[in-house]
């Protein structure tokens, strides 16, 4: 039996930021912004609003699309670096706002390949026969990261107010990653259906030694009390990342591991339909296109709306392109992702 997708959904939260909207917060523009990463606009959460929340929305969507009711699903597994609190996971919080039945929920913490191996872990739970019907959602909000706390009314247009120069340097000393990451969700059912469709393949890999090109130290249960005032004003309970390190690592790794699962499948790389690559700079996805030997419209993308969204950005992709009718049955659809972990990987799929 395959493990098939028989639904999708998305959860995009209400605002719309454009480049432009966040040049009057900080020494940034659009220009730095489309060159080096191809985004154009992100959405933000509204305040109060949680990653269980654009995951309720986009697995709500999901189930519907599946013809299924909240009784059919056995099993949930939510990616996500962002939950809404430390304890417990958002796993058990979706559960209860969805009305789901008492059954089993995974929280996995993969960041950015938290998605894919959310497919690795569902694919096993399913052909184990024990389970028959499994949602899983990639959902985050990033915008508390973000450190303007002052200038959120502004951004968001409920306030004229233009902010301080004291404010505006305070931002710019994050800019490297706050202008790339934005809010969402994205989740899928899978369901086991007739033997040749859904998962082929999947590679899976860790490489702990490379922890520290993407770490976020700030609150770390090391430290008594696990988080202070001074790391905040810091700036630790922002992400650290070496962005050239990362950015070598992806354009390299993820073309390996489609190689991999194309390999052991007995597939050409030239016979993949669509490659659907993590959404975090347009540049990497184009590398990975090239290294691949792929023509652009097999590799789409859509950074420009939403930025990188982490464990969300391939569920919205694969929603999008199935939408769009890019997605039709029999093609060879191929999933990649590389991540804080570091974690990377590549699954094979037959839609
Ligand atoms: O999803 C998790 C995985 N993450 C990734 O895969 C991200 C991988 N890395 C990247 O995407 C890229 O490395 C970045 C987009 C993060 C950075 O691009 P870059 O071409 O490596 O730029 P850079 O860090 O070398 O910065 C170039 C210049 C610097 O100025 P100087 O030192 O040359 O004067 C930065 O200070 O650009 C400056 N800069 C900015 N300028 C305007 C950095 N951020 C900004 C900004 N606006 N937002």
């Amino acid at each position: 039996m395959g493990s098939v997708i028989t639904g999708t959904g998305i959860g995009l939260p209400p605002h719309v930021v454009t480049n432009e909207a966040l040049s009057r917060l900080m020494d940034t523009s659009d220009e730095w912004i489309r060159v080096r990463s191809g985004i154009e606009e992100r959405r933000y959460a509204d305040p109060g609003q949680g990653s269980t929340d654009l995951g309720v929305l986009a697995a709500s969507q999901a189930l519907a699309d599946a013809g299924l009711r909240p009784e059919d699903i056995d099993a949930v597994i939510f990616a996500t670096m962002t939950p809404d609190y430390l304890l417990p996971g958002n796993g058990p919080l979706l559960q209860a706002a969805l009305g789901l039945p008492n059954i089993p929920t995974f929280d996995l913490r993969q960041q950015c390949s938290g998605f894919l191996y959310g497919l690795e872990l569902a694919d096993v739970l399913l052909q184990s026969g024990r389970y028959r019907r499994i949602l899983l959602v990639g959902a985050e909000v990033h915008s508390p990261f973000m450190p303007w706390h002052l200038g959120w009314d502004t951004l968001i247009g409920r306030s004229p107010r233009e902010i301080t120069d004291a404010e505006r340097a305070e931002n710019t000393l994050s800019r490297d990653r706050t202008v790339l990451f934005g809010d969402g969700a994205g989740a899928v059912v899978i369901e086991t259906r007739e033997e040749g469709t859904g998962l082929l393949k999947t590679r899976l890999f860790t490489d702990g030694t490379g922890a520290g090109v993407l770490t976020m130290t700030g609150a770390s249960f090391k430290r008594r009390p696990f988080v202070t005032p001074e790391q905040i004003a810091a700036g630790e309970t922002l992400p650290f990342m070496a962005g050239k390190d990362v950015f070598k690592s992806a354009v390299t790794l993820m073309p390996q591991a489609v190689r991999a699962v194309c390999a052991e499948a007995g597939v050409a790389v030239e016979e993949l339909d669509l490659v659907l690559v993590h959404q975090a700079n347009l540049r990497i996805i184009e590398g990975v296109q090239k290294a691949l030997g792929l023509p652009p419209e097999k590799v789409p993308h859509n950074i420009e709306r939403y930025g990188n969204t982490t464990a969300a950005t391939l569920p919205i992709l694969f929603h999008e392109c199935r939408e769009e009718g890019k997605i039709r049955p029999g093609m060879l659809v191929a999933f990649t992702a590389l991540g804080s972990g570091l974690h990377w990987g590549a699954a094979l799929y037959r839609a």
